[in-house]
């Protein structure tokens, strides 16, 4: 049987990423976590194409994005982003890159860069794509739309927790102003904003822990 293609979408730290990995591990499917690919193209405009106050040249980087090699590497079930070569999953995680990645993602030349990158994944089947568009623009015709929300509070006390486990010195106040921003940019922006797929299944994960989000998750797959 053909193996199911799912989209989960949502705010930012709703737990998106996490519980694709968990649920594609479980279920046996790839999982691709397209903000990575976002991510990747804010941290080589930061590095190639921005000055020293981290003020980024937009037509440096879509003129270069034919010259780049942005692609998911695969080892087993897992997926790597590499950027010209070089395995950058680290590098796209710093706050400088959080900073700057929803002005990268607002811009139609990278959107549409990055879309046949997510389609030809999707196109065998078998994997889950999280992001912000996936079940609007990208795939809309998946198997299954989820779309993830939690209140700001639990999304910022999830944020902090996880940038002080990663030894970054960042307060409360800066974590929620960043996830309130990016999430404004991200659902205002003119193409492919963030919003729920009308087909998508909607959960609210506030008062839900990551095995419970799971679970609700699981429990509208129909086995394959
Ligand atoms: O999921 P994330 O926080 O790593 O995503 C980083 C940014 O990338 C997010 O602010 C919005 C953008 N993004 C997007 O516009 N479309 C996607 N499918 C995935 C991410």
């Amino acid at each position: 049987m053909r193996k199911p293609v799912i989209a989960i979408d949502g705010y930012s730290s709703t737990g998106k990423s996490s519980i694709s990995k968990i649920l594609a591990e479980r279920l046996g499917l790839i999982h691709m976590d397209t903000g990575a690919l976002y991510r990747g193209i804010t941290y080589y405009s930061l590095q190639c194409c921005a000055d020293a106050q981290g003020n980024i040249n937009f037509e440096k980087v879509f003129d270069n994005l034919k010259n780049i090699s942005l692609e998911f590497r695969k080892t087993g079930d897992i997926l790597t982003l590499f950027l010209d070569g070089e395995d950058i999953s680290q590098q796209i995680r710093t706050k400088e890159v959080s900073d700057h990645v929803s002005q990268i993602a607002c811009q139609k030349e990278v959107r549409a860069f990055l879309l046949d990158t997510q389609r030809a994944i999707a196109a065998q089947g078998g994997v889950i794509l999280d992001g912000r568009d996936i079940g609007t623009v990208v795939l809309p015709n998946a198997d299954y739309k989820f779309f993830l929300t939690a209140s700001i509070e639990e999304r910022t006390k999830r944020r902090f927790l996880e940038l002080q486990n990663m030894g970054v010195e960042i307060s409360a106040e800066e974590v929620s102003h960043n996830l309130t921003t990016r999430d404004k940019i991200d659902s205002e922006r003119e193409i492919a904003p963030l919003r729920q797929a009308e087909d998508a299944i909607l959960i609210d994960n506030s008062n839900m822990s990551k095995d419970e989000t799971i679970a609700a998750i699981i429990s509208h797959i129909a086995e394959f």
